[in-house]
């Protein structure tokens, strides 16, 4: 049975630098959740809290309805006694130990069978395309075998909660895919509940339930994948998630359902706000044209950026420079006039000072 992780109000601070502050979240049983930021935010030092590997100064952790951390109350359970797979960004394997000898370990202080270890070692070793690699040494393998081989420790020992601190990252980027689609595959069958740790945006929303953004130890959002794509919660994580960037259009409100950007007007749905906003537009949801049509507003082409599936388009007007995106090769040159068109259910709006999301598409 899966089981769920509840973090509240969880604060650690190092000296001065409050690492994690103040986060709460809860993960379904069975999710996939990713701490997702960029490097800095606090991602590695939440999960080691919830491993046990760091000492919180604020808050409570649940596995299920168990307390296995609070501060008020004192209780803290060594990691061991957490029943948690962990696999870290410095893979850490024994290096004495041959790659069998680094699975079975922990499998053999359990009290699993010799037979039953063998088949453990060859099923994990299949699932991370590390077959035959029993006996070599760490030192023999390059680092991203390495990983592989951190990885099917984990998973030989069919923990109830994996906690994972990107297992990916020496990974070459084909690799990376392949591995993308066997964790998730191996998530699936295994219905363990996990927390997976990246600060790269197309992993955390290809492999994810739910997504926590974090900035500064904060946390910004927790959403589904698509909702932190399609309805980012506040600037910076519009800014953050997206390949090529979402477009952040500074703006007047100038009346009901209209803002002024540069010369040009966008209608949208404006909420109550007045004053400057920022528009948010991704740079797929724009229509582009190479011939004037109504309602679309001209500029010229800065950059063309083909890249085989889709061409990236990089159109200015006046100093405002927008981004958009078309799918295969693109007939549009640079210094082409194009019209651009959008789709007012296609943009988001933001208070510019707080950055906070205003109105969203709909
Ligand atoms: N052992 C430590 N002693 C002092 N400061 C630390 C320690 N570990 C982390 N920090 C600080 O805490 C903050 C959060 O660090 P953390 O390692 O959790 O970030 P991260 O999001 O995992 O980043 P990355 O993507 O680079 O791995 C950073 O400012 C970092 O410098
Ligand atoms: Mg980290």
């Amino acid at each position: 049975m899966a089981t769920s992780i509840t973090v509240k109000n969880l604060t650690k601070y190092f000296g001065d630098v409050k690492a994690v502050n103040d986060v709460s979240l809860t993960i379904e049983p069975g999710s996939f959740l990713t701490l997702l930021g960029p490097s800095g935010c606090g991602k590695t030092t939440l999960l080691r809290c919830i491993a046990g590997l760091e000492d919180p100064d604020g808050g409570e952790i649940y596995i299920g309805d168990k307390l296995i951390f609070s501060h008020a109350k004192a209780i803290s359970l060594p990691p061991g006694k957490r029943e948690l797979g962990l696999v870290f960004q410095n893979y850490a394997l024994w290096p004495h130990m041959k790659v069998e000898k680094n699975i079975t370990f922990a499998l053999e202080i359990q009290g699993m069978k010799k037979e039953e270890m063998q088949e453990r070692v060859k099923e994990t070793l299949e699932e991370v395309q590390m077959q035959g690699y029993e006996e070599r040494y760490p030192r023999e393998m390059s680092g991203g075998q390495q990983q592989r081989i951190a990885l099917a420790r984990m998973l030989a020992y069919r923990p109830k909660v994996f906690l994972m601190d990107e297992p990916l990252s020496n990974l070459d980027a084909r690799l990376r895919m392949d591995m993308r689609a066997e964790l998730k595959r191996l998530h699936h069958s295994s219905d363990a509940t996990t927390i997976y740790v990246t600060h790269d945006q197309v992993e955390a929303l290809t492999m994810s339930t739910k997504i926590a953004v974090m900035k500064d130890g904060l946390l910004q959002q927790l959403d589904t994948p698509d909702a932190v794509y399609h309805y980012p919660a506040n600037l910076f994580v519009a800014d953050f998630i997206g390949n090529p960037k979402v477009n952040l259009l500074n703006g007047v409100v100038v009346g009901n359902r209209c803002v002024r950007v540069g010369s040009f007007e966008l209608n949208l749905d404006t909420g109550h706000a007045s004053g400057e906003v920022v528009v948010a537009l991704r740079p797929e949801d724009a229509t582009i044209s190479t011939q004037p049509v109504p309602d679309a507003v001209e500029f010229n082409v800065y950059s063309v950026l083909p890249s085989g599936s889709e061409t990236t388009i990089v159109a200015s007007r006046e100093d405002v420079e927008i981004t958009v995106k078309e799918a295969g090769v693109s007939r549009v040159k640079m210094d082409d006039k194009i019209w651009l068109k959008f789709d007012p259910h296609a943009l988001n709006l933001y208070d510019k000072d707080s950055g906070n999301l205003i109105s969203s598409k709909n």
